[in-house]
């Protein structure tokens, strides 16, 4: 556990009372929790930036297998970021409808390529892209 430090804030009330607001609908226990909570995605935010640290990613997708054009671009997009790419996932939802998720860790920036990428290939039903950490610094 690492050392805990308390520190006083002032604030505009009506600010902290939005805040609070948001807090219990988001059902954190405490401000605290919160504030650390938006300190480290911040952190996570600025990882993504700066282009110094690697950062970890996932990108689903959902199409139809039948659409054979679109798999194989899919698949040329996927190699061209070989390096990027440390697991996929396939998983066939029904008759007609594959989830493909795709784990990305390395520099923000390629992630953000590779996401860009595969969201503009045409024929593709739904993509989302969730940026996150790999680890280290935040605690
Ligand atoms: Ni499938």
């Amino acid at each position: 556990m690492e050392k805990l430090i308390r520190f006083g804030v002032s604030i505009d009330k009506k600010l902290l009372d939005k805040f609070d607001a948001l807090i219990l609908k988001h059902q954190y226990s405490n401000r605290s929790q919160a504030i650390a909570d938006f300190m480290r995605e911040k952190l996570i935010e600025q990882d993504w930036n700066t282009q110094k640290k690697k950062v970890a990613a996932t990108i689903s997708l959902v199409y139809s297998h039948h659409h054979r054009t679109m798999l194989n671009k899919v698949m040329d997009i996927q190699h061209d970021f070989e390096k990027l790419i440390i697991s996929t996932q396939h998983i066939h939802l029904d008759h007609d409808n594959c989830l493909e998720i795709i784990a990305a860790f390395g520099k923000g920036q390629d992630i953000l390529e590779l996401a860009r990428r595969l969201r503009a290939v045409k024929g593709i039903k739904h993509a989302s892209f969730t940026m996150t950490t790999s680890g280290k610094q935040i605690s």
